[in-house]
């Protein structure tokens, strides 16, 4: 299956070390560029680490270079939607514009292949219940706007260049591997099922629902949840797609069905059998109401197939890893 070099960018975040994870297993060569601002050195574990940022031209050239790389992963990017309204240009800086920097490297260095981490924030907040790739771009926060103009930016240079490319526009990303070996260990987490696990296990006194006047079911935000596993998935096929000569495309990954937030926390407290102490609060800035995915086109074109698409399993997987490190903090 083995290719050129990849460089995954980002690969001591998130969902970045899924990734990585899931290459080395299945034997590629990868090395990883991230500045550890947000990531975590052990997320890592044996893949070669470079410390730098993305976007720094020298290092990224040398990297390039020096390991034949063909294909570059890029998740290095700030992702969090309210910070992103209160502090817009450090949004157009480290997403909008290292990435620019970054492709300006690969264009000189003949990068063949580039997997985009995108995001459903694209589309603010959508006409349609559920959105698909051709459902207008509108995005309703600064987070949403630095991704979609990377999306522009990679669609112009892959027309005036042998480049191709795959952005994937992520929905609700959670979970953990399901091993154990690595998590979500940002601290001042906001993500949802983070936050609420992590109040579980005592580190936080409440949790908040931000909004119950929403034109939902139960008036608080619908999101379409994926176990970041199956996310990291998407990206191997995404890359054999475009291995096999397959056009540059975007595609959402996503499962096609929403939770609300009480929804979510009903499954919080079923999955650890505890009562939560929840404050309702008001909307939070940026917030759309609904965001769900129609996700066909990634599964016919790659061929990806979801295995974890079960809410009672992505909390008990976030959930294990918020003990793992409450016992062993990262
Ligand atoms: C997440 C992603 C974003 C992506 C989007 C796609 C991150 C940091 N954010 O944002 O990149 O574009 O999904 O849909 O990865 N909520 C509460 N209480 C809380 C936290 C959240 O009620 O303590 C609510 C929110 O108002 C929202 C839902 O839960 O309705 C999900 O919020 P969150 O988990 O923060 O993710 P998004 O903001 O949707």
């Amino acid at each position: 299956m083995a290719g050129g070099s990849i460089l995954v960018t980002g690969g001591a975040g998130y969902i970045g070390s899924h990734v990585v994870l899931q290459l080395r297993e299945r034997g590629e060569r990868v090395i990883v560029l991230d500045d550890l601002s947000r990531g975590f050195r052990q997320a890592v574990r044996d893949t070669p680490l470079t410390i730098g940022n993305v976007g720094d031209r020298e290092v990224v050239s040398n990297l390039l270079r020096s390991h034949a790389v063909d294909t570059v992963m890029h998740f290095a990017a700030y992702t969090i939607v309210p910070e992103s309204v209160r502090e817009p240009l450090k949004y157009y800086g480290n997403n909008t514009c290292a990435t620019r920097s970054l492709l300006q490297s690969c264009a000189e260095h003949g990068v063949k292949h580039f997997v985009f981490s995108s995001t459903a924030a694209v589309y603010g907040t959508p006409t349609a219940e559920i959105c698909d790739e051709n459902s207008p771009t509108a995005p309703i926060n600064p987070y949403g706007t630095s991704k979609l103009m990377s999306e522009w930016t990679l669609r112009d240079l892959s027309a005036a260049s042998d480049l191709r490319y795959a952005a994937l526009r992520y929905f609700n990303v959670a979970g953990s591997d399901t091993r154990g070996r690595i998590g979500q260990s940002t601290p001042n987490a906001t993500l949802l099922i983070k936050v609420a696990c992590e109040h579980v296990v005592g580190k936080r006194p409440h949790l908040c629902i931000f909004g119950t006047d929403y034109p939902t079911p139960d008036g608080t935000g619908v999101r379409d949840y994926i176990h970041v596993e199956d996310l990291a998935t998407a990206h191997l096929a995404s890359l054999d797609h475009l291995r096999r000569g397959g056009a540059s495309t975007v595609m959402n990954v996503g499962y096609g069905h929403g939770y609300s937030v009480r929804e979510v926390l009903d499954s919080v407290a079923r999955v650890s059998g505890r009562k939560l102490v929840i404050r309702e609060e008001p909307r939070r800035a940026g917030d759309p109401s609904t965001l769900v995915a129609k996700a066909q086109r990634i599964r016919d074109l790659t061929g990806w197939q979801p295995r974890l698409d079960d809410l009672d399993t992505i909390v008990s997987n976030s959930l294990a890893w918020e003990r793992k490190l409450l016992q062993e903090p990262w």
